[in-house]
């Protein structure tokens, strides 16, 4: 099969790159599914500004014409639209045993450990933006503790691949921490696919043949919508307890392509 797999798009959000993902879909093949893989919607109760609508409502309309998955991530679980086209909602992937697609908070055991922390993060960053810094999303902020994102985004490759491995997977894709890597431990490649909310962007693309990470185009970027989102913050981070292996909760792993080859 083919598909395109991304993370964190965070629509809402006033950081969400609307014009550059409205782009995106133009350009995808026509031969290609979409699997996006969670924090698709920042607050899915809060309001929305109309061009982010207008993404949601070209994604609807597009699920009639290709396969298209949207895993729920740490910002919209238990989220469940109505009538959402023909929009196929998971909490896990996978791609024969290829690939298992999950958001990535089921893997990180470190943020529902920290909230005071996380808390007094949040209000400086708040403060920051208010006393005239450059505005940007919190993740993207968080990346300046280095050591400290270095540890988190470990983390969380680590028990991806583990989870990987239990299951006879050769290969994981996560978004989460809003860093678009590539790494592999012990023969088990992880992926993680980034964040819509910054520059740039990036994508895994999937053929019979090959996973690739890729670059979203710099020509596709817009300027970025502003006043008229939400001023929340939001984050990479998990509302929920981590349970390390999602893969491991239960019979929910579709096998979109049971006979692709390993
Ligand atoms: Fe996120």
């Amino acid at each position: 099969m083919n598909a395109i797999i991304v993370s964190d798009l965070h629509i809402g959000s006033r950081y969400f790159q609307s014009g550059m993902f409205e782009r995106f879909l133009e350009e995808l093949p026509a031969d290609h599914g979409l699997i996006m893989n969670g924090d698709i919607i920042d607050a899915p109760h809060g309001q929305m500004a109309k061009s982010d609508q207008s993404v949601l409502d070209r994604i609807e309309k597009i699920s009639h014409q290709r396969q298209m998955v949207w895993i729920r991530g740490n910002h919209e679980n238990g989220y469940v639209p109505q009538n959402f086209g023909q929009v196929v909602f998971k909490r896990q992937y996978s791609i024969g045993n290829r690939l298992l697609i999950t958001h990535g908070d089921d893997f990180d055991d470190i943020m529902p450990r920290s909230r005071l922390f996380i808390k007094a993060f949040k209000l400086m960053h708040n403060l920051r933006v208010k006393l005239g810094g450059k505005p940007m999303h919190v993740a993207e902020y968080a990346k300046k503790w280095k050591s400290f994102y270095r540890v988190l985004r470990n983390h969380v490759a680590l028990n991806a691949v583990k989870c990987a491995a239990e299951n006879g997977y050769r290969a994981v894709t996560c978004g989460h921490t809003h860093y678009p890597e590539e790494v592999a431990f012990n023969g088990i490649r992880y992926i993680n696919t980034g964040a819509w909310t910054e520059f740039p962007a990036y994508y895994l693309h999937i053929t019979p043949d090959a996973m690739t990470l890729k670059q979203v185009d710099p020509s596709f970027v817009m300027q970025r919508a502003q006043s008229a989102h939400s001023d929340q913050m939001d984050s990479a981070l998990p509302s929920r307890k981590a349970s390390h292996c999602p893969a491991n909760a239960g019979p929910d792993l579709s096998k979109i392509a049971p006979g692709e080859p390993r």
